[in-house]
């Protein structure tokens, strides 16, 4: 399947992603990951990334659209993929039509995780990262890991994201309102929208967007 995920920032898009991926047997392709890869590198498009993502801003177009379309075209994505955090407005979502148009494909589903904004900013804030990994990540009290500070996955140190601050994360909800929200108008247009509530347990949530996307295939 060709998935988009889109939802607020702390929605727990990451989260689902990883098990979505694994029980459709699809990349996950994250954007976010990407620059966060690149950051850690330090790479020329980390260091213009950074810049960006820490005052809570997208990362220009001319960068982003090409990264994703090389991740896009690894021989792992051939048959599908999830995309989280990617399209996130509607000039990214219109390159994406025409990327998938010229090789003969389309989407099958954009999943929408809707959250409160109160319980979004409380999965923020206790968030912590994984530094070998920022796939692996946990929270102070919904998913504590066995030792503080240290990744269960990994033993990687633990890290909160430069971006998770208070007036960042203040930003960043803005910036989804005004720029990534009409990505949803513009699929529902196509009639490719599955909306479900991302409130309770990790795993209910992700029985709730595997019943969505069964629909969708
Ligand atoms: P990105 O990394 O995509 O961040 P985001 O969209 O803001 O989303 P988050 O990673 O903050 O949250 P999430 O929804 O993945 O939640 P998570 O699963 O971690 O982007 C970062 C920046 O990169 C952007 O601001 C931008 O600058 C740039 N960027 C990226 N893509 C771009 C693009 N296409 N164009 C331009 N710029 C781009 O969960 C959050 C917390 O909640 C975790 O601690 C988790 O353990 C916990 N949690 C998850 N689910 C539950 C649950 N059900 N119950 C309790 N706790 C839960
Ligand atoms: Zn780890």
């Amino acid at each position: 399947m060709r998935i988009v995920l889109v939802g607020p920032p702390g929605a727990g898009k990451g989260t689902q992603a990883a098990f979505l991926a694994k029980n459709l047997s699809i990349p996950h392709i994250s954007t976010g990951d990407l620059f966060r890869a690149n950051i850690s590198q330090q790479t020329e498009l980390g260091k213009l990334a950074k810049s960006y993502m820490d005052a809570g801003n997208l990362v220009p177009d001319e960068v982003t659209i090409g990264m994703a379309k090389d991740r896009m075209e690894q021989p792992d994505a051939r048959n599908g993929f999830l995309l989280d955090g990617f399209p996130r407005n509607v000039s990214q979502a219109e390159a994406l039509d025409e990327m998938l148009t010229s090789e003969g494909i389309k989407l099958d589903a954009v999943l929408d995780l809707e959250v409160p904004e109160e319980e979004v900013v409380k999965r923020i804030a206790g968030r912590r990262i994984c530094r070998n990994d920022s796939s692996h990540v946990f929270h102070v009290s919904y998913k504590a890991p066995k030792q503080e500070g240290v990744c269960d996955q990994c033993g990687g140190e633990l890290y909160q994201r430069d971006d998770d601050s208070e007036e960042t994360v203040r930003k960043r909800l803005e910036v989804y309102h005004t720029q990534t929200e009409p990505i949803i108008d513009y699929y529902k247009a196509q009639g490719l929208v599955v909306t479900i509530s991302a409130l309770g347990k990790v795993d209910e949530v992700t029985q709730r967007a595997m019943e969505a996307l069964k629909r969708k295939d």
